[in-house]
């Protein structure tokens, strides 16, 4: 029942709003903007509405995802059901294993496991953000003090934030050497 659980997180993880939108609208994000299926990317290429409902429905595939674990088996279920939706999210198998960069996926899990961790990523995403203009430097960032907040708030999820922090920033490598080159697009908030 246990490991059913965890297969059927994984394929919730598989969902991706910025995969259906975009075959929706006609086109493959995957081959769009930066080619990441994630927010970020759809308001880069379809705009501010399709952009809200990706970032929604990624979020809550990880809520739904730690509250079926819960609901059937405890609190380390909801962790194991959480991190196969972000893994699910990230490699999904419905769509050749070409996701997502994991973060609002992450946000959606952190915050139903322990409302704290997940207040520090999206504080430290946005704080970011508004500082850099640029969302993947609020993503590393955040990702990157994930483990130190569950060190200092809750030992418990040291282990599953380091593992999800080094996914988020495996996926953000393109963006850090662009970063690096000082070619990272800044976010455009225009007016679609
Ligand atoms: O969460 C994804 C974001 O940090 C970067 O997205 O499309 O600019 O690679 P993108």
């Amino acid at each position: 029942m246990f490991a059913v659980a965890v297969i059927v997180c994984y394929f919730i993880g598989n969902i991706s709003p910025a995969i259906l939108i975009g075959k929706m609208k006609g086109i493959d994000i995957r081959k769009e903007g930066s080619g990441n299926a994630g927010t970020t990317n759809v308001l880069r290429v379809l705009g501010k509405k399709y952009a809200v409902a990706t970032l929604i429905i990624d979020i809550l595939k990880g809520v739904a995802a730690v509250a079926i674990g819960r609901y059937i088996g405890g609190q380390n279920l909801a962790m194991a059901c959480g991190m196969a939706a972000f893994i699910g999210h990230i490699w999904p198998m419905a769509f050749g294993f070409r996701g997502g960069k994991g973060i609002a996926t992450a946000f959606g899990v952190l915050v139903t496991l322990d409302p704290m961790l997940g207040f520090i990523e999206a504080a430290a995403a946005l704080i970011f953000l508004i500082v850099s203009k640029r969302v993947s430097v609020g993503s590393i960032v955040a990702a990157a003090l994930l483990p130190f907040a569950a060190w200092y708030f809750d030992h418990d999820y040291m282990i599953p934030t380091a593992v999800m922090a080094a996914i988020v920033i495996f996926k953000h490598r393109t963006n850090i050497k662009r970063l690096i080159k000082g070619q990272e697009p800044k976010i455009n908030l225009g007016k679609r």
